[in-house]
């Protein structure tokens, strides 16, 4: 599992240009799908079982990165975020060109909280020799790290999620509902893959696995999320409310198995849940957030019993017979 994720966090795809990611991922999940297409953004839908509730399992694939924007006279890109990138989390980091180009950021003196005063170099001395140009998008540069029960990596956010997705695939052996597990496209600029995909699946039950904060450093956040007690189970973000029926069907799944979690109302941001929500009719959804210490920085921190627990529930919800949906 380590040496997956390995592969999946440091694998370059930032929003819009997911086809190094797509391809690892297919790879992966060849052998155990039923059926596998890749829709006009990019997602890759990949269903399991026939009959049963439709149940759509969504995973973004693309990660956060920037754009470049401009370069000057002496070879230095200015740039702009793709996704919610943070200025503070940038001076001195490194990113990766689609071309395999690497760059350090640096700043203005005194204007280090301005990504508008910061500039890569990419180490040319003139525009006409420097090998980026505008419009080329980058990914941060961080190589995954294990520290034992918890993993750092850049892209955790959601490779992390995609891990989940996988696994709970390879794990799932049978299942009496048919579940479309989707890795989608472009989710940190809007959930924009998750809308064309859910319109398209039109499914009776919407997950998405995500990452959550986690508020358990000095002087995080008030919220009951912690790393290493559970998976968290979404009752509300900014873009979405899960629906209740959704919610006691994870608690119960959860409780029947011993496995912990915990519950999640997080104040900003939101996921791919939001978009299958508002598909078409609309559809009853929630979510699994793996709890997720720095996000949208290049060293995001997760748990691996918060991973493995994930898993395991995704697990069981997929497995319901349709006797024990109650009113969903
Ligand atoms: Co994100
Ligand atoms: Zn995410």
């Amino acid at each position: 599992m380590k040496k997956l994720l390995k592969t999946l966090t440091e694998t370059f795809s930032p929003s819009g240009y997911e086809d190094a990611i797509r391809e690892v991922i297919r790879k992966e999940i060849k052998p155990l799908a039923d059926e596998i297409r890749v829709d006009a953004l990019g997602n890759l839908i990949v269903r399991k079982g026939k009959g049963g509730k439709r149940i759509m399992v969504a995973a973004h694939m693309d990660e956060i990165g920037i754009i470049a924007s401009h370069v000057d006279d002496n070879g230095f890109v200015r740039f702009e975020g793709v996704g919610g990138v943070m200025s503070r989390h940038l001076i001195g980091g490194r990113v990766r060109f689609i071309n395999g180009t690497v760059g350090v950021i640096g700043s203005q003196r005194g204007k280090e909280n301005s990504m508008e005063d910061m500039f890569i170099d990419v180490g040319a001395t003139s525009k006409k020799d420097c090998p980026v140009k505008a419009g080329d998008i980058a990914a941060f540069e961080r190589p995954f790290t294990d520290m034992g029960s918890r993993w750092v990596a850049k892209s955790m956010d959601d490779r992390i999620g995609v891990l989940v997705a996988i696994e709970a695939l390879r794990a799932l052996k049978s299942t009496p509902n048919e579940v479309y597990f989707v890795f989608t496209t472009q989710e940190e600029i809007g959930t924009r893959g998750a809308t064309t995909s859910a319109f398209e699946i039109n499914p009776d039950i919407g997950i998405a696995i995500d990452v959550t904060i986690s508020a358990d450093t000095p002087q995080a956040m008030k919220m009951d999320v912690g790393l290493g007690k559970g998976p968290a189970i979404k009752i509300k973000d900014s873009g979405m409310i899960s629906d209740p029926r959704v919610v006691q069907w994870m608690e119960k799944t959860a409780e029947k198995a011993k496995i912990p979690y915990q519950r999640e109302v997080l104040g900003g941001g939101t996921t791919d849940a939001r978009s299958i929500q508002m598909a078409r009719a609309g559809v009853p959804v929630g979510c699994i957030s793996i709890p997720c210490r720095y996000v949208h920085s290049p060293s995001e921190m997760v748990d691996e019993n918060d991973v493995k627990n994930s898993v395991k529930l995704l697990t069981l919800l997929l497995k319901t017979e349709s006797k024990n949906f109650g009113s969903l």
